[in-house]
């Protein structure tokens, strides 16, 4: 099954007036691969995550995810199905701890029904998977603390932890490293990567700069003004005529 197929979009397009944010966009995500979306400021691409996880309703076009067509389920729909998301503004709780953060996102997100029929060992069952995430993350030693004092780093793996706590498929993580200095960016990203490889998971990731994603995507699509210029592996990429005269033209932040 290494070409399993997770998540599938047919010409998604989605208008805001005149401006066409996603303009007919189709790509493919193969299973356990990380997979990122890369593109300037504005190119459409958190409007297209927004479209992938139904906080957002696309004007046309599908969204198929394991094979069922989800292009208008709601986002509670899409987070019980194994859909995990990170938003731009985090729900984070500044004065609850790292640990209660964590256990609070692994209940109020938790997609296993059957729990609702458990409610005497419920509590005990989000303890342990909040123990479990925070380790994963490296948030263990921080676990007490309120989240307020965390610095920014670690608030972003605490976000991590909070799109993993309920153990979802798919992680939608837009531009997780936002914000961090840029010593810091490799170790979240080798972080993310380790938890795909471990995890068995599929990441979907959101960055504006080539650069931070180069080293460890197995698939990169390029979006340029709503659609896709260029789609394949860090390498195809690097050599893309299009994605190419795209960064010399100086649309993009860094050039390779
Ligand atoms: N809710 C909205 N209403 C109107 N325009 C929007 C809205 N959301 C995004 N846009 C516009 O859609 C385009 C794509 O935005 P966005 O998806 O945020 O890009 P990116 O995440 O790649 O920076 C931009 O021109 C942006 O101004
Ligand atoms: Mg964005």
């Amino acid at each position: 099954m290494a070409d399993e197929i997770l998540l599938r979009t047919e010409n998604l397009r989605r208008e805001f007036g005149a401006l066409v944010a996603v303009d007919d966009v189709s790509i493919t995500v193969k299973a356990r691969t990380l997979h990122s979306i890369i593109g300037p400021n504005g190119a459409g691409k958190t409007t297209f995550f927004n479209l992938l996880s139904g906080n957002l309703a696309p004007t046309s076009g599908k969204v198929f995810f394991k094979d069922q067509d989800i292009t208008n389920l709601p986002l509670h729909r899409t987070t019980h199905l194994g859909m995990g998301r990170s938003f731009q503004i985090t729900n984070i709780f500044p004065n609850l701890t790292v640990l209660e953060n964590v256990r609070l996102a692994a209940q109020a997100m938790g997609r296993s029904n059957f729990r609702f029929w458990r409610p005497y060992t419920a509590f005990g069952d989000y303890l342990e998977r909040a123990h479990e995430v925070m380790a994963q993350v490296g948030l263990e030693p921080v676990a007490l603390l309120p989240a307020r004092t965390l610095p920014h780093g670690d608030q972003r793996k605490l976000e991590l932890a909070m799109i993993l706590a309920p153990d979802p498929e798919l992680l939608l993580l837009d531009e997780p490293t936002a914000g961090m200095a840029s010593e810091q960016v490799p170790e979240l990203m080798a972080l993310i990567q380790r938890i795909q490889e471990e995890g068995q998971k599929t990441v979907m990731l959101v960055e504006h700069n080539m650069n931070v994603v180069m080293g460890y995507s197995d698939v990169i699509t390029v979006m340029h003004q709503g659609a896709v210029l260029a789609e394949g592996t860090p390498g195809d990429i690097a050599r893309n005529e299009a994605v190419q005269i795209a960064y010399l033209g100086g649309l993009y932040e860094l050039a390779l």
